[in-house]
């Protein structure tokens, strides 16, 4: 059901890859509720993913640019100002990229020019977006910006690896430049910190299952997905939300604020009763 609840606005997605993406499921929605909008992804991951079908999909125009780059970035605020008629509503930065999870480097073994482009490719990438479209005051008063994190930014979880602490700079980075955008332009920018959700990215994060078994069980509501994730992006880029900002928005069902849970209680005696073998299997996974 459509609420129109973005009807006349113009934003900008990066990161739609496949179906699965958070960014896609935005995408949909966005297009669901009267948003025209471009995309943006790298050449390569618009060449072997889905997001030709998007555009199709959504009647819009994919605008290549690795986020690293600042100069690509200028040229997507520039094209789809043109390509939208106008400046822009909103932003979804929905960008995350590891070296060190994709090719199993130890948190304790890091390979540090692979954490470079962690933190640059995750978190800086966020900053750079912000200081092109504020330098070229691309965006309307009461725009919206929006990035998607975790909180392995708070919380050691086993396997996030560097990623946790590109998410931390990328909240830090939200809640600066969220002050600066505010104060002078009436920007919003804030992150919403999702469940773990199946997609590419987060099935390469290790232990992925059983970690969505666990958040699933220890959560009241339930893992949040990808498409709920999207409901909340687009209440963000709404005019119902003009005074959040500087925010790190938790969705995952409530997981943020719970010690333990019944469900998990019971899993963990089971396990206990079952006497697993558990120093094998930590030697395993370490
Ligand atoms: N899946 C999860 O469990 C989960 C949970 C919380 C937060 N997130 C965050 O959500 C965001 C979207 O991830 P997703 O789970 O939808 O996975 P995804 O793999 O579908 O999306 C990641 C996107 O980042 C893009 N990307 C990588 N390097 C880039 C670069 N240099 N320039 C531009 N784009 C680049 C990829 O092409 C891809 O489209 C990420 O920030 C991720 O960390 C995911």
């Amino acid at each position: 059901m459509s609420y129109n609840l973005l009807k006349g606005k113009r934003g900008i997605i990066f990161g739609a890859l496949d179906s699965k993406s958070i960014a896609w499921k935005v995408a949909e929605k966005a297009h669901e509720e009267g948003a025209v909008f471009t995309l943006s992804n790298t050449h390569t991951a618009i060449r072997f993913g889905e997001v030709k079908d998007l555009a199709k999909k959504c009647d819009t125009e994919i605008i290549a640019a690795d986020a690293t780059s600042v100069s690509d970035l200028e040229k997507v605020f520039e094209k789809s100002i043109d390509i939208l008629g106008g400046k822009i509503d909103f932003v979804l930065h929905s960008i995350g990229m590891s070296l060190n999870v994709r090719k199993k480097r130890h948190y304790s073994d890091l390979n540090y020019k692979y954490l470079e482009k962690t933190l640059d490719i995750s978190a800086i990438s966020f900053h750079k977006m912000l200081q092109v479209a504020y330098k070229m005051d691309a965006i309307n008063e009461w725009g919206s910006v929006v990035a998607l994190t975790y909180i392995a930014a708070q919380r050691v979880l086993y396997g996030y690896n560097d990623m946790a602490d590109a998410k931390a700079l990328l909240e830090s980075i939200a809640r600066s430049f969220g002050y600066i955008y505010g104060r002078d332009k009436n920007v919003r920018v804030n992150t919403i910190s999702q469940s773990p959700t199946i997609t590419t990215a987060g099935s390469g994060v290790k232990g992925i299952d059983g970690l969505l078994d666990f958040t699933e069980r220890m959560s009241p509501l339930g893992n949040a997905t990808a498409a709920e994730c999207a409901d909340y992006c687009v209440s963000l880029f709404s005019d119902f939300t003009r005074k959040v900002t500087m925010q790190n928005l938790y969705h995952d069902g409530g997981f943020s604020s719970m010690g333990m849970s019944l469900k998990a209680m019971a899993m963990y005696n089971k396990s206990l009763e079952m006497d697993l073998g558990l120093d094998s299997l930590m030697d395993d996974l370490d």
